[in-house]
């Protein structure tokens, strides 16, 4: 067994698996198999059920042949990003789901492996792709993007209150020569922060990380199309659950959920309804999901997951 295999802990495990009601004879999506935690339970759960598991990192995808290795016969491993999740679905010749999970976000072993730059405390040429076919890098985004994006990008994605100042630290100093690495990148962020902010608990770069990651990964822009292709292929009564660890992500993902599972839209004053809109979803979390004290103990990151759940709606009941 590899070392590297148990570094990921599942975030709220038990409570997905409730959450999509596994049958046997199922057919299930787990969107971000990362170390394959949530789909080695689904799989396990599987007699003549599916399962097809996504990953943009190749490293997960070839992790997980080994992982689930006892269920091949039952999984399908796709190299690719759920914002495509239609094609996804096609080339596995999958009609329809009857669950899907998305665990958003980066997994501990891409945080643990020091030469994908994604850590502020090893250093290593700033990479942070999550999918390294990708053409954006954070040595792009750092040398390349606008003080107003960067400034941006650190304001929305990282809630980073020294933002103006780190973007024009950054700035300044790639004036001088490329900015390779992410040590390189801590001590300018330092360089920009005053000496109360730089003796905080959580540290100084970790808000600035998370958003280039952010940036370099497009991962707000994935959702959308994400949760509108799900909810298409959901099977009636199917389950969508997705956890989410940054309140940007979980905002887009409470606002869709409200919308699919909306129905007429006409104004009040219409006497009949004209629109003839009907709920796609029933939302099954009013407020997410959080993990427990017990989860929270043994694995810190768990502290910012929320798990949103909504159940594809019969139309023949509507
Ligand atoms: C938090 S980890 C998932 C951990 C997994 N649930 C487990 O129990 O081991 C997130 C994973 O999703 C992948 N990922 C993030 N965004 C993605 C996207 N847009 N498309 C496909 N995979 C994505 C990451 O590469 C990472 O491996």
């Amino acid at each position: 067994m590899n070392a590297m295999e148990f570094t990921h802990k599942s975030v709220l495990l038990d409570e997905c698996i409730d959450a999509l009601k596994i049958r046997p004879d199922g057919v299930y999506v787990d969107g971000t198999l990362g170390r394959a935690g949530h789909s080695r339970e689904i799989a396990q759960r599987l007699t003549t059920g599916r399962l097809l598991c996504i990953d943009r990192d190749m490293a997960a995808i070839d992790a997980a042949k080994e992982r689930l290795a006892p269920w091949m016969d039952r999984v399908t491993l796709i190299h690719g990003n759920f914002s495509e999740l239609g094609d996804a679905l096609q080339e596995a010749g999958i009609a329809g789901a009857d669950g899907m999970l998305f665990d958003l976000g980066v997994s501990s072993p891409q945080l643990d492996d020091a030469s994908r730059g994604f850590s502020y405390m090893q250093d290593a040429p700033l990479d942070m792709r999550m999918d390294l076919t990708a053409p954006l890098t954070a040595r792009e985004v750092v040398n390349a993007w606008s003080y107003e994006e960067l400034r941006r990008i650190l304001f929305e994605y990282g809630e980073e209150r020294y933002a103006p100042a780190i973007a024009k630290a950054i700035v300044r100093r790639r004036e001088i020569a490329p900015i390779e690495t992410t040590l390189e990148l801590v001590d300018i962020i330092k360089s920009a922060m005053p000496p109360a902010a730089l003796r905080e608990k959580q540290h100084p770069a970790k808000r600035s990380f998370q958003a280039i990651r952010i940036a370099v990964n497009g991962e707000l822009d994935a959702l959308p199309p994400m949760l509108s292709a799900a909810v298409e292929h959901l099977n009636p009564g199917g389950r969508l659950a997705v956890i989410t660890f940054h309140s940007l992500e979980d905002r887009i993902v409470k606002r869709a959920m409200q919308d699919l599972s909306r129905g007429c839209t006409c104004p009040p004053a219409f006497p009949v309804c004209v629109c003839g809109k009907k709920p796609k979803v029933k939302v099954l979390t009013r407020k997410p999901i959080v993990s427990g004290e017990a989860e929270l103990e043994e694995n810190p990151r768990a502290r910012s997951a929320k798990l949103r759940v909504a159940e594809k709606c019969d139309p023949f009941d509507l």
